[in-house]
């Protein structure tokens, strides 16, 4: 009886030691060691190359980072933002919130080269993508964090998600907020990830309406410093001018920093949507408040909302492809 008891409990642990001890991730799983194996120079590699790229162009680090939120906020993190247009794909850099503005795709061309040559076939666009926005959080001084990994890259793209999923400068706040809870992301990540705007620029088109006519009355916005909008009103005129370029913060514009929000309690925030964090909701209005004291607060409220967003409905195990060329899909 003893025995064949035994006997029962070594069957049962049998059956199980897969589940249990088992070091492969379930699918759907993201983890850091992904590539630990298959590609150890992949961290090595980017690093280096976003190194060099902000070495030639201060501004790239904004640019790369911003690429992660407009791949993330539409299919998810696949890296369909960098799919160029043709055979059956129109192209998401062709739509509003991209079109004359997003940039930095020649720097993961070269990434992706670099990582191809060193690793065949392994690594997907939309984890480079991830570990780049990293990377340029820290080279502007700002937080780092472990990238979890796995993604697989889509076959497609959609320009409809590109204009309607991606926040616009003149949304409301109700519309931001509810644009980034369809994407599973809170008010907290809303206000640590809007952060980002500590480096970078914006074009005269995406705040003009502050200057002039925020309400349709002819009046400028209220909530806007009046002599910081009398400055903007110089390179931003009434028309014309629409590509004219503004550091996002001009206090410390190659810094990631707090100063961000030290600019919103001082109404200098450039964009409308910089600004409502402010001035439409209590909550928000707290969270700006500590970032602008609290900069340890701020960084480690931005890395995990990072985690947060590189966490969108990322394709994962048979799912998608590793693209050889991020700019199309594998032909067969
Ligand atoms: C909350 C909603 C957001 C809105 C409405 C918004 C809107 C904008 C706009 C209008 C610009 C300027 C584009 C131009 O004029 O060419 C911009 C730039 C930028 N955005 Fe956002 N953004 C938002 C959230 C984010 C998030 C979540 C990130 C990243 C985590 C981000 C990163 C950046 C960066 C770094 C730039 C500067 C890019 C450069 O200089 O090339 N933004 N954003």
């Amino acid at each position: 009886m003893v025995k064949s008891m035994g006997y029962f409990v070594f069957v049962v642990l049998l059956t199980l030691a897969p589940i249990c001890f088992s070091h492969k991730p379930q699918v759907g799983y993201l983890f850091p060691q992904f590539y630990d194996h298959s590609c150890p120079q992949l961290q090595q590699i980017v690093k280096s190359i976003v190194a060099q790229a902000v070495a030639r162009d201060r501004r790239m680090a904004a640019s790369l980072l911003r690429l992660h939120f407009h791949d993330c906020f539409v299919k998810g993190c696949d890296a369909s933002l960098l799919l160029d247009s043709g055979e059956g794909i129109v192209s998401e850099k062709e739509s509003k919130p991209n079109k004359n503005s997003i940039r930095g795709f020649e720097v993961i061309d070269e990434i992706k080269a670099a990582v191809e040559k060193a690793c065949p076939h392994t690594v997907s666009c939309a984890d480079i993508l991830t570990i780049v926005a990293r990377d340029s959080s820290v080279i502007a001084g700002g937080p780092s964090w472990e990238v979890p990994l796995g993604r697989r890259d889509s076959r497609g793209a959609s320009i409809q998600g590109s204009n309607n999923d991606i926040p616009a400068p003149n949304n409301t706040f109700n519309t931001i907020l509810t644009k980034f809870k369809r994407q599973g992301l809170n008010l907290v990540d809303l206000v640590a990830l809007s952060g980002a705007h500590t480096i970078g620029n914006a074009r005269c088109v995406s705040f003009r309406q502050r200057l002039y006519n925020q309400n349709g009355n002819g009046q400028p916005d209220f909530t806007l410093d009046p002599a910081y909008a009398s400055k903007l009103r110089n390179q931003c005129p009434r028309s014309g001018g629409d590509q004219n370029l503004f550091f996002l913060d001009y206090v410390s514009p190659f810094n990631f920093d707090n100063s961000y929000y030290k600019n919103i309690l001082a109404n200098n925030g450039l964009l409308n949507s910089d600004q409502i964090l402010l001035t439409k909701n209590q909550e928000s209005m707290q969270l700006v408040k500590q970032y602008a004291e609290n900069m340890e607060l701020f960084f480690d409220h931005f890395a995990k909302s990072m985690i947060n967003m590189g966490n969108i409905t990322p394709l994962t195990g048979p799912k998608g492809e590793i693209r050889q060329n991020c700019r199309r899909i594998n032909s067969y």
